[in-house]
């Protein structure tokens, strides 16, 4: 495995811990090595003692990754393995000198020929590394040795740059050799929508429209922009979260069943339904947001105008909320209400299945006043889970009633060791399933779907940023946008996660 990028934030943070993880799980091979390339002038002992510092860095830590403590030996097996290559990504000689060393390696190794490059490097540069590998025939597969390239988000910014970046690395690759990264479908909560779906008789019957009244997906963040002022001042909350990560929970909540979990064939039926997204009219359906000063979870905060980075006069929305409708027999008429921002009250990743009234008829003279609405929650994260929300009657001799939950949450079931998420996908890669992740036709269909919002908002500033307090629930026009249809989002802090 070669990770271009190895000096950076992203190899430090997920794809070496990741690794670990994979050796600690047995699912690497005595063979396998890396060679880390980046520009800093560093030994092969200067890499590893930094990834080392880092790794030692989680330890008693709180985030997802916190581990009691680093096994040594598992660690010992990995860096082990390491080498460094100190290159320039626009210098064809970085190539030839990879290419050596890889070559060498084939040898003293037993690495076999095959190989996996990973490119965890800004996204300015993918093209460059494509093309430098490709020149140097580092990507060429021949007698059964196979070569992919990873790629990371952001992949393009807009519709237009997402299909040159794809044919600019098409003139080097073939599709079965890419492997773009959406990290959300490394989440075991967003597969597991899947099986849901398909190894149960109970729901899909009712997945559609006659069943199904509104679906809202919620990916609601308690962080600010932290230090990313620079890429998210040209980048905002739409192009960072919805033509990918919020628009997998869409295809994954919306695809028709694939006939197996062939790659292509679910990667056929995910851009199928995300194809089928009708352009919204941005004027009406779509409301972005940006964060004024406020307090997050008990801290007081600075709006994203003064973050560092950041323009004081910024028109760059830290939220944004929009009304899709999906153009096919299954959902006609069924709107899917999506929303993602920054500096939140809550952080929560759910699907909010909102199935059909049931009529009052049978209620009209009792004491109930209305009709519950019925719901399926599919918590992505925090509290990973699917809940049910329906209503009983209250014990007494009068009928009255009330909300109650059926609720199944993974930790009751499922022990998981602590891990990046890039685990599964890092795995998939290696062992040449592409099940997880993006094909050139599914990236351009979420562009395609977002564009006109895109152009929209490229040509008018808003008004009235910033137009919501951090910690708060988001902008009001998100609310009128679903009061317009009598419909309202579920508050954020409704889920009870334990
Ligand atoms: C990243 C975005 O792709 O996803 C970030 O660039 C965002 O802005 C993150 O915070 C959200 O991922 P997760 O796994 O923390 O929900």
């Amino acid at each position: 495995m070669v990770i271009f990028g190895a000096a950076g934030d992203l190899t430090k943070r997920l794809v070496v811990p990741a690794l670990y993880n994979l050796v600690g799980a047995q699912r690497l091979p005595d063979e396998f090595r890396i060679v880390g390339v980046d520009l800093a002038s560093k030994t092969d002992e200067e890499w590893r003692a930094g990834l080392t510092e880092m790794m030692q860095s989680f330890v008693g830590g709180e985030g997802e990754f916190a581990v009691d403590q680093i096994n040594k030996t598992a660690w010992q097996w990995l860096t082990d393995r390491m080498s460094y290559v100190q290159g320039d990504l626009n210098d064809p000689q970085t190539y030839h000198q990879l290419d050596a060393d890889l070559v060498k390696l084939d040898k003293t190794a037993g690495t076999a020929g095959n190989r996996l490059f990973y490119l965890a490097i800004a996204d300015r540069f993918f093209s460059v590394a494509v093309g430098g590998l490709g020149s140097a025939g580092l990507v060429t597969e021949s007698n059964g040795q196979w070569r992919r390239v990873v790629i990371e988000k952001p992949f393009g910014h807009d519709l237009n740059s997402a299909k040159a970046l794809n044919a600019e690395i098409l003139k080097h690759l073939q599709e079965h050799q890419i492997y773009r990264i959406d990290h959300f479908l490394g989440k075991e909560t967003v597969q597991n929508i899947m099986a849901l779906r398909f190894a149960n008789g109970l729901f899909e019957p009712m997945w559609n429209r006659e069943h199904i009244d509104h679906v809202q997906i919620t990916a609601a963040e308690t962080v600010g922009v932290e230090h990313r002022g620079k890429f998210y001042e040209k980048t905002g909350a739409l192009r960072d979260m919805v033509p990918n990560h919020v628009f997998q929970l869409l295809a994954m909540t919306a695809m028709e069943p694939p006939i197996s979990f062939d790659a292509d064939a679910v990667r056929a039926k995910k851009a199928e339904v995300i194809q089928a997204v009708r352009p919204p009219d941005p004027a009406r359906d779509a409301v972005r947001g940006q964060y004024d000063a406020g307090t997050v979870l008990g801290k007081a905060v600075k709006a994203y105008r003064q973050e560092p980075d950041v323009a004081s006069d910024s028109n760059t929305e830290t939220y944004i909320a929009c009304k899709l409708q999906i153009d096919n027999w299954r959902w006609a008429g069924v709107p899917f209400y999506l929303r993602t921002g920054k500096y939140l009250k809550r952080r929560v990743t759910e699907i909010a299945i909102r199935v059909h009234q049931a009529p009052f008829t049978l209620f009209r003279g009792t004491d109930v006043e209305r009709m519950h609405p019925n719901w399926m929650i599919l918590r992505i994260q925090p509290g990973e889970g699917i809940g049910l929300e329906f209503a009983a009657k209250r014990p007494g001799p009068s009928m009255k009633l009330s909300n109650v939950a059926l609720d199944f949450a993974y930790e009751d079931y499922f022990k998981t060791a602590p891990n990046t998420g890039y685990e599964t996908l890092l795995y998939d890669c290696m062992i040449g399933d592409a099940t997880l992740f993006q094909r050139a036709d599914n990236i351009e269909a979420g562009w395609a779907a977002v564009q006109p919002i895109l152009d929209l908002w490229g040509s008018k500033p808003p008004s009235s940023f910033p137009n919501y307090a951090a910690g708060g629930d988001g902008p009001a026009e998100a609310d009128e946008l679903l009061a317009r249809d009598r419909r309202a989002w579920r508050p954020l802090d409704l889920t009870k996660h334990r």
